[in-house]
This record gives C-alpha cells, sequence and structure tokens, in this order.
C-alpha cells in the first residue's frame, strides 16, 4: 500500500482526499516543495524546509508544524513507502472555506498534503544534454515564492515540449530570468553566471548548492542578470533543479551552443554535485536508478 501525510496523519494514499472548495485547489491558493530522495535519504532537506517555510508567510499562511515535525512526518513517510530514489512533494494552502477572494476568516486550518513519487536520475539526459526554447516570461513579480499558481510556467514547458524541447528559457525583454521549472546559468570565459535571487526568480536550492560548490572549487561565479545577447555567446549553458540537478543544455531554438556537446565546466559541475549528493545521501550505487 502507498502512504500520504494529510495534515500531520500517515493515512493510505486512496484515502487522501481534499474537498472541492480547499483553497488550493480553487485559487491556487498556497506553496509547495519538491524534495529529491537519495538512497532513501532527503537531500538539501533544511534547505527546501525554510523555503517552504519562507514561502508560505509571505503569502500569511502559518504552517502548523514545527521543521522538526515535519522532518520526523517526511522520514516517516519515506520508511512506509520505502522510497530509495525519487521524489517528495508536499504542499500546504490556506485551507477549505467558502469561495471567496478574501482570505477566510476565524479559524481555518491550513491544508497539508505530502506523498512520494519513485523516480530514478535523468541519467541519459545528463550524459547527453537537453534542447531548449525561448519564451517570453509572462508571470506575476512574486516569483520568489513557490506558489501553487504555475499557469505561467506550465504553459511554456508545453511549448517546449510540442516543440522537441525539455524546457523552456523565460526572458523579461532582454534579460534571462529562468527556466520554466528550473534556474539558468551561462558559462563565459570560465565564468560561471546565474540571475540573482530576487523577486524574478525562484531561488533555486540547487542553485544555491552550485554557487556553494564554484565558491568552494574556485570558479569564478557572479549572480546577475544576463541578457539573450549573453546566452547566444555563451560557451557553456545548463540549467539545474532538483529533479534535473546540473543539466547541460546544447542547444537553443534550433542553434548549437558551441559544439553542441556539454561543456567541460558543466561536466565538472556535475562532478561536484554528485559529490556533495553523496556526502549527504551516501554513495550513489548503479549511479542512483
Ligand atoms: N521546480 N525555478 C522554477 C520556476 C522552478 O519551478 C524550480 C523547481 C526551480 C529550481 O529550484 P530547485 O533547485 O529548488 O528545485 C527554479 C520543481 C522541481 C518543480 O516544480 O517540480
Amino acid at each position: 500500500m502507498e502512504y500520504a501525510l494529510l495534515n500531520g496523519e500517515i493515512i493510505d494514499r486512496s484515502e487522501a482526499k481534499v474537498d472541492v472548495e480547499d483553497r488550493g485547489y480553487q485559487f491556487g491558493d498556497g506553496v509547495y516543495e519538491v524534495i529529491r530522495v537519495y538512497n532513501g535519504k532527503m537531500f538539501t532537506l533544511t534547505e527546501h524546509l525554510k523555503r517552504f517555510a519562507n514561502s508560505a508567510e509571505s503569502i500569511g499562511i502559518s504552517i502548523p508544524f514545527s521543521i522538526v515535525e515535519l522532518t520526523e512526518m517526511l522520514e516517516e513517510l519515506l520508511l512506509k513507502n520505502n522510497l530509495q530514489t525519487g521524489n517528495i512533494y508536499m504542499q500546504v494552502t490556506r485551507g477549505t472555506a467558502p469561495r471567496n477572494h478574501l482570505f477566510p476568516t476565524g479559524n481555518v486550518p491550513p491544508t497539508i498534503v505530502a506523498y512520494t513519487i519513485k523516480g530514478v536520475r535523468p541519467l541519459e539526459n545528463l550524459k547527453s544534454g537537453v534542447k531548449a526554447i525561448l519564451t517570453e516570461d509572462i508571470r506575476w513579480l512574486r516569483c520568489d515564492i513557490k506558489s501553487l499558481n504555475l499557469l505561467g510556467n506550465l504553459l511554456a514547458k508545453q511549448k517546449a515540449s510540442e516543440q522537441g524541447c525539455f524546457e523552456a528559457i523565460q526572458h523579461r525583454g532582454q534579460d534571462v530570468t529562468e527556466g520554466s521549472s528550473s534556474n539558468i546559468f551561462i558559462v563565459k570565459n570560465g565564468t560561471v553566471i546565474t540571475h540573482e535571487s530576487n523577486h524574478l526568480i525562484l531561488k533555486g536550492i540547487t542553485k544555491d548548492v552550485i554557487v556553494d560548490l564554484c565558491k568552494k572549487n574556485n570558479i569564478p561565479v557572479l549572480e546577475r542578470t544576463f541578457s539573450l545577447a549573453e546566452l547566444g555567446e555563451a560557451d557553456e549553458v545548463f540549467l539545474s533543479s532538483t529533479t534535473a540537478e546540473v543539466m547541460p543544455v546544447i542547444e537553443i531554438d534550433g542553434n548549437k551552443i558551441k559544439s553542441g556537446n556539454p561543456g567541460p565546466l558543466t561536466r565538472n559541475l556535475q562532478e561536484f554535485f554528485k559529490k556533495e549528493i553523496e556526502k549527504q545521501c551516501g554513495v550513489l550505487v548503479n549511479n542512483g536508478i
């Protein structure tokens, strides 16, 4: 049997149901996290839980559990579902109340849900790299909140997929922001550049790990806005996310990045990243398949 966490209780996954008037369902009034699991252990868990709490706080939802309690519940969920390699999806909404744009008054408890998804590391793509398209970033101006409102992201990702591509790289005018579900990096003359973490992008946990790895390994790294022109002239491009790790981008809108192969610095960062996973979660037997 598969289990899910619903409002602090671990129950049969098929019994975990929310009301039709749950505000997450009706308004996207909530926030979420995706946490990677390797060898049955959660990678960068504290960072994810802190971001979860920050996202919730920034829209005025108070999570009724401490970080320690959430950690214990997620660990129990992993054990019960015997998840070795995959993801935890967790979300909190403002709860169930008669439909009204205004926040409900009174004591409406948030709805908090978590469940597990089996999934191996994307080894083929990590090795060969992926293609991307460019698309205008039509999202709101609080992309730092990991909100359930993902329509802009979904439209971008769908457009990419319909053109045989893995990701849509979004830009506001001439400025590159981020992917539909990833952060974007370029490499130019040995320097790694990625958008600063402000209201226009999600402060990716993977991005932060990569920036730290650059610093620890004496790779020059800058967090600043870069332009479409810089993207077009980059020596290497890669994207990052919890599920995609350090993913080489080899072609954008049909134009190859340099030779059209993953670049050497990207390869090095992939190795450093794998070592970081192994430091936290143990040796990846069979590469984490
Ligand atoms: N998405 N930017 C956006 C818009 C994202 O949705 C994500 C992650 C990231 C990367 O963040 P992180 O490194 O913390 O995963 C950046 C998750 C994986 C998702 O929605 O499935």
